[in-house]
């Protein structure tokens, strides 16, 4: 089967040609990711107008990429929710149109289900059920028990900021760029995680959600009564102290912080549910620290982590039209009257 998939959940028009459930004939993506950055955010109107202005680009490179016609097509899938609403209608809607004209099927996929089937990918990758899934995006911080191919139970999220959001608004009073997430990383390899203990939300005993707003306040009045890193003084003009920490110590510490609590939530999750495969998936997976300590406390439990390949981290379609092949081989169809949920959860 040839799979059209369509993501328009956040700033990246994305559309791929994918073969069942793993062959990638293309994965097309064009971000607006760099219209963003003045403003330390996404901003919804502008992705808006910038999916309005290349999905049907976006949509012809794909399939010529892949060297397949319209007429070759046999499934549309396209992310429904969650996501900004004005973004993912367009997406929607451009899926609609297509299905109709041609006749063929549209399933309706959660971009969260997607984000796990990211890291369902690779050939070697076999999932057997029941596995657990991590997503931790800039819009999620979220643990999965993954029953079924269309049957996942939520575990645990955020009850607040999701970790690449608590990334990137750190970088912003760090001033030090947008997305926050790589920048962090690229300064934290040379910071020591352990200069300043930034606290860790543990939440009630046995309790999978997450909290990173605690993390960010805590950084941010370190700024503020120390001042900023890379300046070495505070707002005052007071040297920092005896702690001397740079701007890399900062970052390091803060991203410690931030992994120190997803992996632990993670492992304990797979322990509870008696799972030896962790599929970890969601832009923030992409961080060398967060792979190297998921791994290194997993593996002497028994547990094996699956990561996406490259390119598959971040939001794309290839992940989506997979998802879409496996929902639609569950028997599940979607119609016209699909609509965009920009709270869709997993259920
Ligand atoms: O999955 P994604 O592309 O979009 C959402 O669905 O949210 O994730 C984007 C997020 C941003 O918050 C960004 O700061 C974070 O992923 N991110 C990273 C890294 N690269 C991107 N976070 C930590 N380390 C990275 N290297
Ligand atoms: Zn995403």
């Amino acid at each position: 089967m040839y799979i059209l998939g369509i993501e328009t959940s956040c700033d990246e028009t994305s559309a791929a040609i994918v073969k069942n459930d793993k062959t990638i004939l293309s994965n097309k993506i064009a971000s607006s990711l760099n219209l963003h950055k003045k403003y330390g955010g996404v901003v919804p109107e502008i992705a808006c107008r910038h999916h309005l202005e290349c999905i049907n680009y976006v949509i012809k490179e794909a399939l010529e990429e892949a060297g397949v016609k319209f007429k070759d097509i046999d499934l549309i899938a396209v992310t429904h929710g969650p996501g900004l609403v004005g973004a993912l209608l367009i997406g929607l809607s451009a899926a609609k149109a297509i299905s109709y004209a041609l006749s063929v099927p549209l399933v309706g996929v959660n971009h969260l289900y997607a984000h796990v089937y990211s890291a369902f990918m690779s050939k070697e990758n076999k999932v057997r059920f029941p596995a657990t899934g991590l997503i931790v995006s800039g819009g999620h911080t979220t643990l999965v028990s993954i029953l079924g191919y269309n049957k996942f139970k939520l575990i645990g999220q955020t009850r607040d900021d999701a970790a690449g959001e608590a990334f990137d608004k750190a970088a912003k009073v760090l001033g030090i760029g947008y997305p926050g997430g790589p920048e962090i990383e690229k300064k934290a390899k040379n910071g020591n995680p352990q200069a300043i203990r930034f606290p860790r939300a543990y939440m009630e005993k046995g309790s999978f959600d997450f909290s990173f707003s605690g993390v960010k306040t805590a950084l941010l009045y370190y700024v503020t009564r120390r001042g900023h890193p890379a300046v070495g003084r505070s707002n005052q003009g007071v040297p920092i102290g005896d702690t001397h920490a740079t701007i890399n110590d900062v970052c390091a510490s803060f991203q410690a912080a931030i992994f120190d609590v997803i992996v632990d939530k993670a492992i304990a999750a797979c322990k509870k549910q008696n799972t030896t495969q962790l599929f970890v998936g969601g832009g923030v997976s992409i961080n060398k620290t967060l792979q190297d300590m998921l791994i290194k406390k997993a593996t002497p439990e028994g547990i094996k982590v699956f990561l996406p390949a490259k390119g598959l981290f971040t939001d794309n379609a290839a992940m989506v039209a997979a998802a879409g092949y496996r929902l639609y081989k569950e028997g599940i169809r979607s119609n016209y009257s699909l609509e965009a949920e920009p709270n869709l959860g997993i259920g």
